[in-house]
């Protein structure tokens, strides 16, 4: 049999970990009759599962009368790529058609002979998204990874025009903290600001030991020691797997490969990505034996104000948690390790 467990980051693996509430949650909030946000942003530190979630919420939404999916590409133009999406559906192109939208201008299919084509992709965007309006269909626009760059500021400018327009138009987001912060910061963009934001959660220990059980032949108790090893992190509760399915051995074999894949695919990108100021708060972490904020804050030797803005920060960034008042733990599993390695 195949391995149930997958490392590939992005797709939907088999072996999947309901996240009920944040699936109902937001799926819930787009599809209301009177929809709760038309904007949303899920944020997580990599390999926390975002892309998974935005999958499966794309998917459920997909299966409701009316509405239509697509995702966008931040590395490309993203204006154009909704027009030519749009216009190469075939359910959409009678009501283009019905609407003598000429595109063919733009290289993005419909043509109609009598019409003049539109020649600017936003006039034609926007025409469309008014017939598909009236017509009411429903366009969600799923953006993964999103970034602060030229093209998805760019969209995110012109969908703002399309919401006030009140256009059936919805946009999923996920990304980096620190790059939805930086979008959601342009001067332009404030509207982003406003939008509900979802910090992804870790995976619930009973479920993660549960379907640990299922595959293996293991005890309660050694189900839960593995849950406990991979504190809720996605990626660290499918390499775990992975490794027990294909050498058919206990967790406690394949600890130190485990550790080698959270360092290769996830920390070392983690640790890249941290500016000098945070690693150094991650360190005094990492060196911290009691997890307490006041003796981490004493490693830094510096005031407990600016102490605050790390700690808000490496919180934010969902490599650090507070499970009680004046303490900080790291999040992911054996990061702790990886960071006292990594000195
Ligand atoms: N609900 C889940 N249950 C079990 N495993 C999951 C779940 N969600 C994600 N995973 C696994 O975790 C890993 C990372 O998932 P995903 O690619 O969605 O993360 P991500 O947050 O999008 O990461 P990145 O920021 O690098 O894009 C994958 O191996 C995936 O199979
Ligand atoms: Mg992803």
């Amino acid at each position: 049999m195949r391995n149930p467990f997958s490392l590939t980051f992005g797709k939907e693996p088999v072996n999947v970990i309901s996240r009920d509430r944040m699936l109902d949650e937001i799926t819930d909030g787009f599809t209301a009759e009177n929809p709760e946000f038309q904007v949303c942003m899920i944020t997580g530190v990599r390999g926390s599962g975002k892309t998974v979630l935005m999958t499966e919420i794309s998917n459920r939404i997909k299966a409701e009368k009316g509405w239509i999916v697509t995702e966008l590409n931040p590395e490309r133009d993203m204006l154009h790529a909704l027009a030519a999406e749009l216009s190469n559906r075939k359910e959409l192109l009678q009501i283009f058609k019905d609407a003598k939208i000429n595109l063919s201008v733009l290289g993005v299919g419909v043509e109609i002979d009598s019409e003049p084509p539109i020649t600017d992709v936003v006039v034609a965007l926007d025409r469309m998204l008014q017939h598909l309006t009236k017509k009411e269909k429903k366009i969600l626009l799923s953006l993964d990874e999103a970034v602060s760059n030229q093209y998805v500021r760019e969209f995110s400018s012109q969908f703002q025009i399309f919401l006030r327009k009140n256009y059936n138009v919805f946009l999923l987001m996920t990304g980096l903290y620190e790059n939805i912060y930086e979008l959601q910061n342009e001067k332009t963009l404030t509207f982003l600001y406003r939008a509900p934001k979802f910090e992804m959660t870790p995976l619930n220990d009973t479920l993660v030991a549960k379907q640990y059980k299922k595959v293996f032949d293991i005890s309660d108790q050694e189900a839960a020691e593995m849950a406990e090893l991979v504190k809720g992190y996605s990626y660290a509760y499918q390499v775990l797997g992975y490794l027990c399915y294909k050498k058919q051995c206990s967790y406690k074999m394949v600890l130190e490969e485990f550790d080698a894949y959270l360092r290769e695919y996830v920390y070392e990108k983690i640790w890249s990505e941290l500016s000098g100021n945070d690693r150094e708060a991650v360190m005094a972490m990492a060196l911290s034996k009691d997890s307490k904020v006041e003796s981490i804050r004493k490693t830094m030797d510096i005031s407990s104000e600016k102490f605050s803005v790390y700690r808000k920060r490496l919180l934010k960034k969902g490599i650090a948690r507070s499970m009680q008042y004046g303490y900080l733990s790291f999040t992911l599993p054996r990061f702790r390790e990886f960071v006292l390695e990594a000195d």
